[in-house]
């Protein structure tokens, strides 16, 4: 689990794929941006999609699920592996897991990023009911920062709009309008999407919190939490790009058309079925 850095090192080759998985396909998100920032990368993506959402079920119930994803990544010889989901994350955050490589989550750096850049240190949470009742970035804010106050909303339809292809809807719109406006009247100054789907909804959920207030978006922490750890000689750094996997436990037309605009403009692989 990421925690701050030990002294600087010497940047390190490692030519092994980094892992990911989420629950569907909001991890995607994640994908697509280190993808992009990282090229020589190789990636290889689990979507438990068999198994989707994470974010209604027990703290029990999803820690089964993360060691079965992380074995199956394991075996697969990647160098490390990024949770690329909040609610998968939130269960991770007590460091019980016993993992040979890195594991990356994305609530720290996507806390670390919003106090970065609230300046009256009142923050918005919005994710899944998972996220949210287990107060994962109230916990790891309040760590970094004893003087930050966070309110959270959980917003438990907004994972199926994205997964309908309503991300840029009227109603969508409205039901975004509806979750968030109750912080906006706590006085956030930021607002962090606590959950790998939202950066999908980046649109409309900057639109109904106006201009005034910052966006954390977990995929470009996360993003940023790597490059740092690869030039820092934390983590390895491949030469050269030889693979992208996407594995998933179900396929179906749907999920591959929304997979498809979610990694946009990055091109989806084809899509490999495995079984847990
Ligand atoms: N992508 C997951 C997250 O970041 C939410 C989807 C789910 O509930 O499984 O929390």
């Amino acid at each position: 689990v990421t925690s701050a850095p030990p002294a600087a090192k010497k940047p390190f080759e490692d030519n092994r794929p980094i892992g990911l998985f989420d629950s569907g396909i909001g991890g995607l998100t994640i994908l697509r941006s280190l993808m992009s920032a990282l090229p020589n990368e190789s990636f290889i993506y689990l979507g438990d999609t068999a198994r989707l959402p994470y974010g209604s079920k027990s703290p029990e119930t999803i820690k089964r699920y993360v060691k079965q994803n992380m074995t199956l990544l394991g075996n697969l010889d990647v160098k490390g592996v990024v949770v690329a989901c909040n609610s998968a994350s939130t269960v991770l955050l007590d460091k019980d897991t016993e993992f040979p490589v890195p594991i990356y989550n994305v609530i720290e750096p996507g806390a670390e990023s919003a106090l970065q850049v609230s300046t009256t240190k009142r923050i918005g949470v919005i994710g899944t009911n998972a996220t949210v009742h287990a107060h994962a970035y109230g916990h790891v804010l309040q760590k970094l920062d004893s003087n930050c106050t966070v309110f959270s909303r959980a917003c438990p339809l907004l994972v199926p709009l994205v997964e309908e292809g309503w991300v840029d809807d009227p109603i969508t719109n409205l039901i975004i309008y509806r979750y968030v406006s109750p912080l906006l009247a706590n006085g956030i100054d930021t607002l962090i999407l606590g959950c790998t789907h939202y950066p999908a909804l980046r649109g409309g959920i900057g639109r109904v919190v106006g201009p005034t207030v910052s966006l954390v978006d977990s995929s470009e922490a996360i993003t940023d939490r790597m490059l740092a750890d690869m030039a820092g000689g934390h983590f390895g750094k491949s030469t050269q790009r030889s693979l992208i996997r996407v594995l998933t436990t179900d396929v179906s037309p749907v999920f591959t058309d929304v997979a498809t605009r979610l990694m946009a403009p990055q091109l989806l692989p084809n899509i490999e079925l495995v079984n847990l």
